[in-house]
């Protein structure tokens, strides 16, 4: 993975979550995923009063890239973290935020024509881990093998 993607893919998935409609969970969470051709898809979380119903920041991606096309992921950054209030305002914590088992699932259908999809967690731009889904989500649940 080119180091200007990652990077590039960090901060669009830290400017989505400040997006983020999480006012039950105050869980805020951003995702920016890159396809093949380059272009890249952002989304946040979005909670609902009926908690079951909440969507979370890398489904909101990519289902925003699918509906408009897209059937391949070359990779997905994620900054997740908790606004804890304090007695003096809010406290923004970001920390490593690893993809739920849903998501992991959601992602594996939509894996390049060849290889797997990088999942990129991080606190900040310089302080990342890139992971492979593979390793995320082994034995995926497919129909067709
Ligand atoms: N959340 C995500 O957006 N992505 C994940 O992979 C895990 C959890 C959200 C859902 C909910 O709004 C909040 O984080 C706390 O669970």
């Amino acid at each position: 993975m080119n180091s200007d993607i990652v990077k590039l893919l960090i901060s669009e998935a830290s400017k989505a979550r400040t997006m983020a409609y999480a006012q039950y969970s105050n869980y805020m969470v951003g995702a920016a995923l890159v396809v093949p051709s380059g272009r890249i898809y952002t989304g946040c979380n979005v909670e609902n009063a009926s908690y079951g119903l909440t969507m979370c920041a890398e489904r909101t991606a990519i289902f925003k890239a699918v509906s408009e096309g897209q059937r391949h992921i070359d990779a997905i950054a994620i900054v997740g973290g908790p606004l804890k209030e304090t007695r003096t305002g809010f406290k923004d914590e970001s920390d490593y935020a690893y993809p739920c088992g849903a998501c992991r699932q959601v992602l594996a259908e939509f894996l390049p024509d060849k290889g797997d999809i990088d999942v990129i967690v991080d606190k900040n731009l310089e302080d990342y881990k890139i992971l492979k889904l593979s390793e995320l989500l082994p034995y995926t649940f497919k129909l067709d093998e």
